[in-house]
């Protein structure tokens, strides 16, 4: 497994990969990896001559500094588990190679990106799709994965793809769950014990939210008693339950007329900002 920091030299491996007639399966990671980061990894090992995994805090799409700052960082480890899993590559660059200097463009993404985390941490797309936009002109990628978790980022970045004609494929693979439900994240790392366990009701108050509406059960009733179960927890700090559609992420209270619809939540346990999401008429 090859490891790259600098970008000029990276483009020289891309271009031998791309004479050679080969794929690229791009995993694009902050690092932290777990199981969850491991799955998209699999899906591109098998789907792709050779596989690019990026670990990049990407300061640009932080809204607030005590995240980043805390944002956990496993970078031996998560090197380790790359050689054993089968990644080719490992582009991990620094800050300041990336942005010399500060950005100056901003992507932005309308009703898209005025929902959910966009509402919630400002700035945060136009960060995301920079870097993404960034990564994809320096690696070339034949496919890219993406995890459900994020379904927003997944959206925006569809839509960036789409709008500026990028010759990519994006793949996004089902979430990764502990035992207990509770969705993979690199923020779990700092959770505690009790914690964990509680932040597993997440997942169990959208299970049975997202069975109801299946079922006929009314959409606003159903978020507004998963809304008081979760609340009931002292630990758990409630941003947002919505159901969107898929299509267009716009919120839907009401009838729905067969489109595909999301039930996403995100929210603080013991000060640690966790989002996860279930798709209910699969
Ligand atoms: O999902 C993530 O880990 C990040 O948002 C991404 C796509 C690597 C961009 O920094």
């Amino acid at each position: 497994m090859k490891i790259f920091q600098d970008i000029f030299a990276i483009r020289g491996a891309i271009k031998d990969i791309r004479h050679q007639g080969k794929s690229i399966g791009l995993v694009p990671t902050m690092g932290a990896l777990h199981a969850g980061h491991l799955s998209l990894l699999e899906a591109s090992t098998k789907e792709n001559d050779v596989t690019i995994t990026t670990i990049f805090v990407n300061p640009i799409q932080f809204n607030n500094s005590e995240d980043l700052k805390n944002y956990p960082s496993t970078y031996e480890d998560d090197i380790t588990l790359l050689e054993k899993c089968g990644c080719n590559i490992v582009f991990a660059p620094t800050a300041k190679e990336m942005y010399p200097t500060e950005p100056v463009i901003k992507i932005s993404f309308g009703e898209l990106a005025e929902t959910m985390e966009g509402a919630f941490r400002p700035g945060h797309f136009t960060g995301v799709a920079l870097v993404v936009m960034k990564l994809f002109n320096i690696l070339q990628p034949t496919r890219v994965y993406f995890g459900q978790k994020d379904l927003q980022q997944f959206k925006i970045i569809e839509q960036m793809v789409y709008d500026t004609s990028l010759d990519v494929e994006l793949k996004m693979v089902p979430t990764v769950r502990e035992r207990s439900g509770l969705a993979l994240s690199s923020r779990n790392k700092r959770l505690s014990k009790v914690g964990k366990v509680i932040a597993a009701h997440i997942y169990q108050a959208l299970k049975v939210a997202a069975a109801g509406i299946q079922a006929g059960n009314d959409i606003k009733a159903s978020i507004n008693a998963a809304k008081s179960n979760l609340q009931s927890f002292e630990a758990i700090d409630l941003e947002y339950l919505i159901v969107v559609r898929m299509k267009d992420l716009q919120s839907v209270e009401t009838s729905y007329d067969h489109d595909q619809l999301v039930l996403c939540f995100a929210g603080y346990v013991d000060g640690i900002r966790l989002i996860d999401n279930l798709i209910i008429n699969e």
